[in-house]
């Protein structure tokens, strides 16, 4: 016995204890609206994670390995810039990137507090046990919440590094971003950092590969959002009437996946007493996966008072880590 479970403390925060009662508000609006849409958190189930783990082992699907080389090449620089007491990553998930942050935060003496923020409580668990038996230096604060949580109530422990990675700033709706990034600011205090991982804007085709692989996983993965709904909600979507379906929306820079049906659709979700008629043709919007310029994002994190003072990216320029700090310390 290592005493790891003192290194450990699981915390609610937002609305997380009614989860259900979410979803079920998020499907009557998303499903009922004259464009049908759907949040994609709720792709995630084990097996809509474990798919999601699939996707980033493919040859098209070059985020998760563009990220990775660029912390494997800058963790150093990125811990040295910022010298934080404590990490704070929000949608932490199970926190494998976050290991190459940790590592070189021990290397360089900064401070011996993880501060994990994710939706999924057992993903926490995980990441908490494992990072405890890791580092046997590090204590482990797990927080249960989504984005719209209140991030000001996450206890500080001095200087921070608040990291957002894996370009899941691209999944927020649009209109939503604003208000997000003025809940980081929010949280940072002094010359704490925020580390932001984005995907950098490209050519079409490139994105296009990504997000429609060749072996099908992604539309797999699509997909498993009405798997979700009918073991959650008792409903009975048939799968095979919908076609996965990607594309660039220029005027917005984001990638949208969708669910578009393949032939009349009649579906049933039980648990809420709801009907779902669909023509062939019409689509069910699931995801957006935004891509930025350097530009667009030094413009919006400007807006929400915070100034981009250091950037890296891979050596393909596909993908970057941003790190911002609050204007009024940033140097000039
Ligand atoms: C959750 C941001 C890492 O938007 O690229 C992968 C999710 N969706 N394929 C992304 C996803 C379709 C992914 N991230």
């Amino acid at each position: 016995m290592t005493g790891d479970e003192a290194r450990f403390t699981l915390t609610r925060i937002g609305h997380a204890a009614d989860a259900s009662q979410q979803m079920i508000a998020d499907v009557c609006a998303g499903l009922t609206a004259e464009h049908k849409s759907l949040p994609s958190i709720y792709f995630y189930d084990d097996h809509g994670s474990a798919l999601f783990e699939e996707i980033t082992r493919l040859p098209e699907y070059y985020l998760a390995r563009a990220e990775a080389q660029i912390l494997e090449m800058y963790a150093n620089d990125i811990i040295a810039a910022v010298h934080p007491d404590e990490l704070v990553e929000i949608g932490a998930g199970y926190a494998r990137k976050t290991q190459l942050l940790l590592a070189a935060i021990h290397e360089r003496e900064a401070g011996n507090v993880y501060v994990a923020i994710d939706v999924s409580e057992s993903a926490l668990r995980h990441a908490g046990e494992n990072l405890t038996e890791m580092y046997p230096w590090l204590e482990v604060r797990g927080y249960v919440g989504d984005f719209g949580s209140d991030l000001a109530s996450v206890q500080r422990e001095g200087r921070r590094l608040v990291a957002f990675l894996g370009s899941t700033i691209g999944n927020l709706p649009l209109d939503q971003r604003p208000s997000f990034f003025d809940s980081v600011a929010s949280m940072l205090e002094g010359d704490d950092g925020f580390l932001l991982g984005i995907d950098l804007m490209k050519d079409e085709s490139i994105l296009i590969a990504a997000y429609s692989d060749s072996a099908g996983v992604s539309s797999a993965f699509n997909k498993n959002v009405l798997t979700v709904l009918n073991r959650e909600l008792d409903g009975d979507f048939d799968l095979d009437a919908f076609d996965h379906v990607t594309q660039l929306n220029a005027t917005t820079g984001c990638m949208e996946q969708s669910l578009r049906a393949n032939r009349h659709v009649s579906a049933r979700l039980e648990t809420i007493d709801l009907k779902i008629t669909m023509e062939a043709g019409e689509s069910i919007h699931t995801e957006w996966s935004c891509k930025f310029t350097r530009e667009q994002i030094t413009e919006e994190l400007a807006n929400a008072g915070l100034s981009v003072t250091d950037w890296w990216s891979d050596a393909e320029n596909r993908y970057a880590l941003v790190l911002a700090r609050r204007a009024s310390f940033a140097p000039a």
